[in-house]
């Protein structure tokens, strides 16, 4: 059974299932596992994070009294209908703090953040080494020699470290690339996104490495195909189309002949270009067909295609391309990707989200030199339980605060008309720059 409790009422033997909010914020590599020791159990009660997930069926469940209490307070302390519940329908939603009204986040509460501007050098050098590495692999399979896969998982291992302690710095830094190293990078920013969703989802650590090999290797069949064609500015021709679209069957073939590819990255490279309504290549797979890996690379691959510059195509920022890929119906399972703008703290426009000011607030942009900036425009204060006149916060992917806390639910917060709310708000001021275009998936499959 799973219970939503606070992270001051975790106890030595309960079993942790999940995190509240982005992964960001959560103190662990792991998201399923034991609490054993006093070392754990004080990173969980100093964490910042406002509640925590534990399968009292596997561990320790919450304390007795407490539940005694809650009964006691019906129907203050009442169980939400499931419409109300974060957790969604599969969850037992039991909890020792109250419901109704809904709890205010803590204020300004202090983070451990280790510094960003360090982390950006040392992703660098993570990211630049990995860069020639792939180079390499490129050249050798152009000349028809077997990928150095061993190599490619000492790479891939570099770049979790680094998402380990810092993963905004990586996954930002990958982002900003040229477009005549698009082709390099982009297996590069792939295998970092790969990892960061993986350790969001809470795969275990080989499966989480499998996933990052995967993304370094995924367009390998690449090679067989013109950088004249890769590079075109242009529409593609039936002829183009047909050499771009063997590539994952290509890159399958050469990583099958390649000694110790994982079956991840097998996977990953041949059917990173399937949809989940059956309309992508080579397969032509859909639904339940397609697995974990397929349906993570798919969301990864684009979501880096979109958010760099190519010749055909200036990039978007990560919320212009969140948003976009939110209403491609039929390309991704749409779950997923959900979960992935909540791995990346990046939520499309029109996402209600909670801030470290106590606010909650609707994305409505992106900002900055490199669009890295987030704007969340607060229109509602959860101490007083009252709206405010809407103010713009900017948050800083380095900064503590403010800061994103997490993606919110409008029904929990009683914003029963939150569609016309949301219009309200997001019409309140002018968007910010780039905001609104018609944006659509052109040359997302390449
Ligand atoms: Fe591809």
């Amino acid at each position: 059974m799973l219970v939503r409790i606070r992270p001051e009422d975790v106890e030595i033997g309960m079993f942790i299932h999940a995190f509240e909010g982005s992964w960001f914020d959560h103190p662990f590599w792991r998201r399923y596992f034991r609490v054993e020791t006093h070392d754990q159990l004080e990173r969980i009660r100093n964490s910042g994070i406002d509640g925590i997930v534990i399968d009292a069926g596997r561990g320790l469940g919450p304390p007795e009294d407490r539940q005694a209490t809650e009964n006691k307070e019906e129907p203050r302390n009442r169980r939400p209908p499931a419409s109300e519940r974060p957790w969604g329908d599969a969850m037992s939603f039991r909890s020792t703090a109250t419901f109704a009204p809904p709890q205010p986040p803590a204020r300004d509460k202090p983070r451990r953040r280790r510094g960003y501007a360090g982390e950006c050098r040392r992703a660098k050098r993570a990211i630049d080494r990995t860069r020639e590495a792939v180079v390499d692999m490129f050249d050798a399979a152009r000349l028809g020699r077997a990928v150095e896969v061993r190599r490619m998982v000492k790479l891939a291992s570099a770049i979790g470290a680094s998402i380990e302690r810092d993963a905004k710095a990586l996954v930002n830094l990958v982002r900003l690339k040229e477009k005549d190293e698009y082709t390099y990078l982009h297996s590069v920013a792939v295998c970092a996104l790969m990892i960061n969703f993986a350790r969001h989802l809470g795969l275990d650590p080989q499966e989480t490495q499998d996933m990052g090999v995967a993304g370094l290797l995924h367009d390998v069949g690449k090679v067989a195909v013109p950088d004249a064609i890769l590079n075109k500015p242009g529409a593609l021709s039936k002829a183009e189309m047909r050499s771009v679209r063997a590539h994952p069957v290509v890159g399958h073939r050469l990583l099958a002949s390649s000694h110790g590819a994982p079956d991840l990255a097998l996977e990953l490279c041949l059917r990173h270009h399937e949809k989940i309504d059956g309309t992508g290549y080579p397969g032509g797979l859909k639904g339940d067909a397609l697995s974990l890996a397929a349906r993570m690379g798919a969301i990864c691959d684009v979501y880096d295609a979109v958010t760099s510059n190519r010749p055909y195509k200036e990039a978007w920022t990560p919320c212009e391309a969140l948003t976009a890929m939110q209403t491609w119906t039929g390309h991704f399972d749409p779950v997923l990707l959900d979960r992935f703008a909540d791995s990346l703290g990046i939520y499309p426009v029109g996402t209600l989200v909670r801030i470290s000011t106590g606010e909650m607030g609707v994305v409505v942009g992106s900002a900055g030199a490199a669009a890295e900036d987030i704007v969340v425009r607060a229109f509602f204060d959860c101490e007083t339980l009252a709206e405010i006149e809407p103010v713009d916060r900017v948050m800083a992917p380095s900064a503590e605060h403010p800061r994103i806390v997490g993606r919110d639910s409008p029904s929990f917060w009683r914003f029963h008309d939150w569609d016309v709310l949301r219009v309200r708000v997001l019409a309140s001021h002018d968007a910010p720059a780039g905001d609104g275009r018609p944006i659509g998936p052109r040359g997302a499959d390449r």
